[in-house]
């Protein structure tokens, strides 16, 4: 059912200090910053031959990550995203196994523009998992 790793996702409390950590340290190619107001965030794609990491940054009002920072207020890893054929039959064989879908159940558009839906963290060993229909 899962493919590739697509990103893991790390909210940060300084975008530029993120950014500047893996591009200095680890000599990774990092993307300008890029608002994404429908998401409230900003984000930061830090390139690896395999997959990303997306550096997260709360954008405006009500941002989904903005809990988050204010409980770990170093930042640390927000969530991790897996790619799948079929989001639905993917959703339908995680509900049969007890895991809890965010929100109403339905996908939604995500960061890349794809139907993408969110499974409790409390299900999944304390990390909040994104699947993304790739
Ligand atoms: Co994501």
């Amino acid at each position: 059912m899962i493919g590739r790793l697509n990103h893991v996702a790390i909210a940060v409390p300084d975008l530029e200090a993120a950014a500047a950590t893996y591009r200095d340290a680890l000599g990774v190619t990092v993307t300008e910053p890029e608002d994404l107001p429908d998401h409230g965030v900003t984000v930061v794609f830090v390139q690896l031959p395999n997959t990303k990491i997306e550096l997260l940054h709360p954008l405006g009002e009500g941002s989904p990550i903005q809990g988050f920072l204010d409980k770990n207020p170093s930042g640390g890893m927000h969530h991790m995203c897996f790619e799948v054929d079929d989001i639905l039959a993917a959703r339908d064989k995680l509900k049969a196994e007890g895991k809890r879908i965010l929100g109403d159940g339905e996908p939604k558009t995500g960061a890349h523009g794809k139907p993408v839906l969110f499974v409790h963290p409390k299900d999944f060993d304390g990390t909040l998992i994104e699947i993304e229909q790739a």
